[in-house]
């Protein structure tokens, strides 16, 4: 999503006094319990997040089911002391609702508070940060999805790459897409993943790239390249830059962060995409995710930016008919686990009512965990998104507080409950085992 907006959705701003007495415990437990955990190393061991088939699979074959979130801004709100304990208090807001993977941007370029400065020079005070994050995730049982680089403009992204070769007199083109073609570019990103996977962390002393708290990277956030809308640009780059990370990682998952289009050729292109524009975005599911690098596949689910005025129940059987869809091939044609990387019912939606927020996502994940409960390809989904109190600039016309609203809050976690459940009750871990074993 763009995540540039700062608007927001004062009318469920609500109070804790009117909240039901679980919610106001949330609440409490995430205000104070943030002295109640011991050292780093004094964990129990984690396992890498793997695949087997079309499952993702964890501790010696187990199946892993992701019921999971989006927090785009931890890194960002790490670097400052004064915002850094909202870290915390979301990682512990997500494992208490028994979510288990948050994914978030491992970038920033050139932006305030950069990670990147300029090509390969970084800013050690925000890297400490991202150690932080990943360290704090390790100790609530939480893992992280990355993103390397974003395809839209916040925090960067391939805009700024352009520039940065545009403005060393390297670069061929001031086309944004040139981040895909041009080589000098394409070894600046290659720079920039190979400092972040060989990281070091000054917390744990683990390098990334050997770190089971990390679930797995995702190479670009909603990549588009309209100026090739054959798909071979986006593809090509795909392929080096999946086999680049796999060269130097291979332990960890890898997935594109595409949309989910269906390209020119798709016989799905009709009846699934959104409509005719979505074909021409230069990147195709099928083809982008077949890659022999790619572990899963993903797609996000924003019908509110795809049509226009869509009628509620109409968009409740398009958001269905679209998570069916690209589960089908995970199932059929991929053999590949699918997950939905991020997913919003927008507040500006002219009758937005957040008992309808609810029945969106009740309906994504009634339909992953259909999947999941007969061992289909579908292997989980993120909100997008969640944040803490205090944060209103971060937040988009989607964000929630999830303590916010009672009915949400349970809706969501007895979602990870039925999801973990799923492998039987006696595999129920850590947080789960508590929260999901009545
Ligand atoms: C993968 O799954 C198959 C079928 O469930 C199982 O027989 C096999 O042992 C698994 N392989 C690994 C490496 O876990
Ligand atoms: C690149 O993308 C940015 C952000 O979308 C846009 O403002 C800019 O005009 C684009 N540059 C070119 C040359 O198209």
């Amino acid at each position: 999503m763009y995540h540039k907006s700062s608007r927001m959705s004062t009318g469920q701003r609500l109070m804790c006094p009117i909240l039901g007495i679980a919610s106001c415990i949330a609440f409490i437990y995430v205000s104070f319990s943030d002295l109640s955990f011991g050292d780093y190393h004094a964990e129990q061991k984690m396992d890498f997040v793997r695949r087997n088939g079309t499952h993702l699979v964890v501790d010696d074959g187990k199946m892993f089911y992701v019921n999971g979130w989006n927090s785009y801004w931890l890194m960002d709100q790490a670097v400052d002391e004064y915002s850094r304990p909202r870290v915390r208090a979301m990682f512990q807001t997500g494992s208490k609702m028994g979510m288990t993977v948050c994914r978030a941007w491992a970038f920033n370029d050139g932006d305030y508070n950069a990670l990147q400065i300029s090509p390969g020079r970084f800013d050690e005070r925000v890297f400490r940060a991202l150690d932080y994050v990943i360290a704090e995730a390790r100790r609530h049982e939480i893992r992280l999805l990355f993103s390397l680089v974003n395809n839209l403009e916040a925090y960067g992204g391939k805009t700024q790459y352009v520039k940065w070769a545009w403005e060393e007199g390297i670069g061929l083109s001031l086309s944004n897409d040139s981040f895909f073609y041009d080589p000098s570019i394409r070894q600046y990103f290659k720079d920039y993943v190979k400092v972040i996977l060989t990281r070091k962390n000054t917390i744990t002393g683990v390098e990334y790239r050997n770190d089971p708290t990390i679930f797995g990277w995702e190479l670009i956030n909603e990549p588009r390249c309209m100026t090739d809308n054959s798909g071979d640009t986006l593809q090509d780059w795909i392929v080096e830059m999946s086999a680049y990370v796999k060269s130097i990682d291979k332990n960890h998952l890898l997935t594109v962060g595409l949309e989910g289009f269906y390209g020119p050729n798709s016989p799905k292109k009709p009846t699934v995409n959104p409509g005719e524009y979505f074909s021409l975005l230069g990147s195709d599911f099928i083809r982008n995710s077949e890659i022999q690098n790619i572990d899963f596949a993903s797609a996000h689910i924003y019908p509110d930016h795809w049509f226009k005025n869509q009628d509620f129940e109409e968009e409740l059987k398009y958001v269905a008919l679209w998570t069916r869809s690209h589960i089908d091939d995970g199932d059929r044609i991929l053999r590949k686990p699918i997950m939905f990387t991020e997913f919003g019912y927008s507040t500006l939606n002219k009758d937005f009512d957040p008992s309808k927020r609810d029945r969106f996502f009740k309906t994504i994940y009634d339909v992953i965990y259909k999947s999941a409960k007969k061992q289909g390809a579908g292997a989980g989904s993120f909100v997008w998104q969640f944040w803490v109190g205090g944060m209103e600039k971060y937040n988009d016309d989607f964000g929630i507080v999830p303590w916010e609203r009672p009915e949400t809050y349970k809706l969501i976690t007895q979602h990870s409950c039925r999801m973990a459940r799923i492998r039987g009750s006696a595999e129920l871990k850590g947080n789960l085992k508590e929260l999901c074993s009545q």
